[in-house]
């Protein structure tokens, strides 16, 4: 597919800032990533939730780097306007900022346009040092997956005043370090409605409400491809796992039967040759 439309920029979003919403989706291989681009999808994150949704894995902490690199690989194959952002995973940017330098400069060679890490005021100097080397940096408050079962779990954030001034803070410290947009997940609406209006960069909620700049979801929750997982901040645009069952039973079926394939998906030898084999025999 010919893409003329131009590249998303950092420029761009922040010019959407109060003005239009952003539409955040993620994605992890080439052929969604053509249709999220089609689709006018602003940023693409190659979200660590692979570690989820394409590897199976409990949580996103087992991934990787070189998983996270073969996934923005793809996806930059297949995107050609929306700004990719690949997710730092967990471990990748932690222990120091030479290595979270060195790793952001890996996404960026796979074809990202910007990176994602997680966390607040603790994260600034890491945030500060990578917009430094040239990286973009999109902030993520909030629950943050990577270490929320460790500590405190899987809870809504920003319930309290006390709660929601500190993300306020993180918000501000991000901000100052230069990330370009701030992701906010499972923050109650007032909270994340305020921490919108405190800073200058675009919010991207995830479970916080209609007041953010823009909104990101997993693309698997959109399209309903699990069945059985069911967060209620995500609206399903498709109930996709019944039909895909479907699709992949009826053609196990129709093998075990005969019935695949017939005679439309069979390819002939020309009766010429075929009486020159009857010889041969
Ligand atoms: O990994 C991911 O998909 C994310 C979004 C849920 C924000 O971080």
């Amino acid at each position: 597919m010919t893409q003329t439309r131009k590249k998303v920029s950092v420029t761009d979003l922040d010019a959407m800032k109060g003005k239009e919403k952003i539409a955040v989706l993620t994605s992890y291989d080439y052929l969604m990533s053509l249709i999220c681009d089609r689709a006018g999808v602003d940023v693409i994150l190659v979200g660590d939730s692979a570690g989820m949704v394409v590897l199976g894995h409990p949580s996103t902490v087992p991934v990787g780097m070189p998983e996270m690199l073969v996934f923005c690989g793809a996806v930059s194959r297949g995107a050609k306007r929306a700004m990719i952002v690949g997710d730092m995973p967990f471990g990748s940017y932690q222990p120091s900022t030479s290595m979270a330098i060195e790793n952001a400069v890996q996404f960026i060679k796979a074809g990202c346009d910007a990176v994602k890490l997680e966390g607040g005021t603790e994260v600034a100097d890491k945030v500060r040092a990578l917009v430094d080397a040239g990286v973009p940096v999109m902030g993520h408050i909030g629950l943050k997956p990577q270490t929320a079962a460790l500590w405190e779990g899987y809870r809504l954030k920003g319930k309290t005043a006390d709660s929601a001034s500190r993300l306020v803070k993180d918000a501000q410290a991000l901000e100052k370090a230069g990330a370009f947009a701030i992701v906010l997940e499972m923050v109650a609406s007032e909270a994340a409605e305020i921490i919108t209006k405190k800073v200058s960069v675009p919010t991207i909620g995830i479970g916080s409400g209609p007041g953010c700049d823009g909104q990101v979801l997993v693309l698997h929750d959109l399209l309903g491809i699990y069945e059985d997982i069911k967060p209620r901040f995500v609206k399903r645009y498709a109930e996709l796992a019944k039909p895909i069952l479907d699709a992949v039973a009826g053609y196990a079926q129709d093998v075990k039967a005969g019935r695949f394939p017939e005679e439309q998906n069979t390819f002939h030898m020309s009766p010429d040759e075929m009486q020159k084999m009857r010889r041969k025999k």
